[in-house]
């Protein structure tokens, strides 16, 4: 099975998470374009709207008729629905693969239920294969990148690419992320930084993964 139609059939799974007039959450990347394909199909009348992670998802939102509120008018949400770009199976992710972390982590705080769709090879033992996404203030690039060598990383400044919020990327090559809360919180203490694509103090509450025999909901809950 191509992993396209394993991605799809996690975003399609993801469909009976969403809780009828409430404001949904929307994250970004391939797996969530499909989910909002599904969505626009299947339940765009049932919700109020969606409050979007990003510019890339709020276009395409918008395309297909689901309208985008602002999360500061629409207050605390029902769920969150994200891909991600590692996951364990007790619901600490890295993202931020798309460049798309700090307002993907802001939605998902606002959130009761954080849901992650993935095709099954993002299921990790151990973090660390990919490398951490660091939204950081451009002034403050290569002072960042120095302490996150300290902690023993070697960050590679994602060239060309600026985010959402005008700011740059540092991938972080070289950690095995043995104890994920602890470290997005000893990142989270460094000036400059703005988000940590260690998403381990609020993880997943639900994991649903694509896979060639069908899909796998692994429940881990809240931290
Ligand atoms: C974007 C993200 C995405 O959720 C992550 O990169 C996974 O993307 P995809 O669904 O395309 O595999 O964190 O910032």
């Amino acid at each position: 099975m191509a992993q396209d139609d394993l991605k799809r059939a996690a975003a399609e799974a993801a469909l009976k998470y969403v809780e009828d007039n409430t404001w949904l959450g929307v994250g970004t990347g391939s797996t969530v374009d499909f989910f909002i394909e599904a969505l626009a199909e299947k339940r765009k009348a049932f919700i109020k709207g969606a409050v979007s992670s990003s510019e890339r998802t709020t276009k395409l939102l918008k395309k297909v008729g689901i309208e985008v509120e602002e999360l500061n008018n629409a207050g605390d949400l029902s769920v969150y629905i994200d891909g991600a770009d590692e996951v364990t199976e007790h619901g600490a992710m890295i993202k931020g693969g798309g460049g798309a972390l700090t307002r993907e982590k802001i939605v998902a705080a606002a959130a009761r239920k954080f849901v992650c769709i993935a095709d099954g090879s993002k299921l990790k033992p151990v973090l660390g294969d990919f490398p951490v996404p660091i939204e950081v203030i451009p002034m403050a690039r290569s002072f960042v990148a120095r302490a996150i060598v300290r902690l023993g990383g070697y960050p590679e400044w994602r060239s060309g690419f600026t985010t959402d919020n005008g700011n740059v990327i540092l991938d972080v090559h070289g950690w095995t992320l043995l104890n994920p809360v602890e470290m997005e919180a000893k990142l989270n203490q460094i000036p400059g930084i703005v988000t940590v694509g260690i998403f381990a103090q609020r993880g997943a509450d639900v994991i649903l993964l694509g896979e060639k025999n069908g899909v796998r909901t692994l429940t881990p809950g809240t931290f």
